[in-house]
């Protein structure tokens, strides 16, 4: 199939372009850099020897959009582009809502006007919000902290309006869990931009010599040592999911949800010792108050996406580590 991937040269994306590529898909990229590194193309191309379409262009162009629709026959949308920084989100709301949910709904109109109705949405597990209990399963309630989660949750409802109006399109909401990891080639990877607000980010410049130590948001969690739980999910097992995603759509038209994630809970200290394994040097950390808005434990149930999309994560903490610090210390 042709896909056209919006934020496609971003950090899940660019991973994403080399699974649709090993696949034997085409490729259409549509990112207005905003966020990403016009050399992430060549890098991909290396990796998978082939060569995908890049428009740069902002989803909120319609004459862009329309262009690019018209110019290239594709037959399904994989849509990452938008803005992504809780903190930054709550300082700039309009920005937000404009870029991500403004951004969608062009380009789902886009997509109506040229007959394309099938499209893969990249949400989060923020709009879980603070869950009641842990595993969580994608019929959970769902609520939001912050605009972030809200214009996610915002685009999920939209979509869901539109499932029951025009059943024949084939949408698919994907929550992602805590992506982490790089590619193994060492060649893409993430680029956080400034001080990074990650977890793993944050700790990978501790170990570069960027940042003297790490903050430990809270040791007084009701967790086995006090610090958060999450789900950190390699953005290769996540590039995946979204291959075999595609292939549940082709299958029949209407409206899935999957939560992407391993069903593992790590603690930030268990992160901490894991990374240090991978590069051999220690972590300093210092144990300050908790960050606001931060929830306990967040894991996902992802038995729905074993059973109907035959995917499970199989890289573990130890191979995300390592991964990072192959591509923080690769020269590209
Ligand atoms: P990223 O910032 O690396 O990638 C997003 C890409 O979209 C960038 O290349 C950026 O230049 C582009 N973009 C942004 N606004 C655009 C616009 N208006 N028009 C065209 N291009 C635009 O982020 P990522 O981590 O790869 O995240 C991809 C998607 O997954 C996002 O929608 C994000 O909200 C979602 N998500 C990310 C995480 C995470 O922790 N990384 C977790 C859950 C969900
Ligand atoms: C992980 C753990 C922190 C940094 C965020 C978004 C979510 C999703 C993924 C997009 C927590 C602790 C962190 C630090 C720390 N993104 N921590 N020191 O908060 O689970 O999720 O990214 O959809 O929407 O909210 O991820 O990596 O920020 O934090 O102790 O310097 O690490 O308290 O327990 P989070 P994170």
């Amino acid at each position: 199939m042709k896909i056209l991937v919006t934020g496609g040269m971003g950090y899940i994306g660019s991973h994403t372009v080399v699974e649709l590529q090993h696949a034997g898909h085409e490729v259409v990229v549509v990112d207005n850099l905003s966020n990403a590194d016009a050399r992430v193309r060549e890098r991909v191309q290396r990796i998978t020897g082939k060569a995908f379409v890049f428009e740069e262009a902002d989803i909120r162009d319609r004459a862009a959009m329309e262009r690019i629709f018209g110019a290239h026959k594709v037959d399904a949308v994989i849509h990452f582009a938008g803005l992504k920084a809780v903190g930054e989100s709550v300082a700039q709301p309009l920005r937000y809502y404009d870029n991500n949910v403004n951004g969608s709904v062009i380009l789902f109109e886009t997509m109506a006007k040229s007959g394309v109705k099938t499209i893969v949405f990249s949400s989060s597990a923020t709009v879980y919000g603070d869950p009641a209990s842990v595993p969580i399963r994608e019929d959970f309630p769902l609520s939001a902290t912050n605009p972030y989660g809200r214009s996610k949750l915002m685009i999920e409802d939209i979509l869901r309006d539109l499932a029951k109006a025009e059943p024949d399109w084939r949408i698919a909401l994907l929550r992602y869990f805590n992506p982490v990891g790089a590619h193994e080639s060492g060649l893409i990877g993430e680029e956080p931009n400034g001080i990074p607000n990650n977890l793993v980010p944050y700790i990978a410049q501790v170990a570069n010599g960027q940042r003297d130590k790490l903050s430990v948001f809270g040791g007084d969690y009701p967790t086995p040592d006090g610090t958060g739980l999450r789900d950190y999910i390699h953005v290769v097992d996540l590039a995946i999911g979204h291959v075999k995603t595609l292939d549940r759509l082709a299958r029949e038209p209407g409206i899935v949800t999957y939560n992407l994630g391993t069903g593992r809970g790590n603690s930030v200290l268990e992160m901490v010792r894991a990374f240090e394994q991978a590069c051999g040097r220690p972590i300093p950390y210092q144990i300050v108050e908790r960050r606001p808005g931060d929830v306990a434990q967040c894991y996902a149930d992802p038995a729905k996406a074993r059973e109907e999309l035959g995917w499970t994560a199989e890289r573990d903490v130890a191979q995300m580590c390592a991964d990072v610090w192959r591509y923080q210390t690769t020269a590209k």
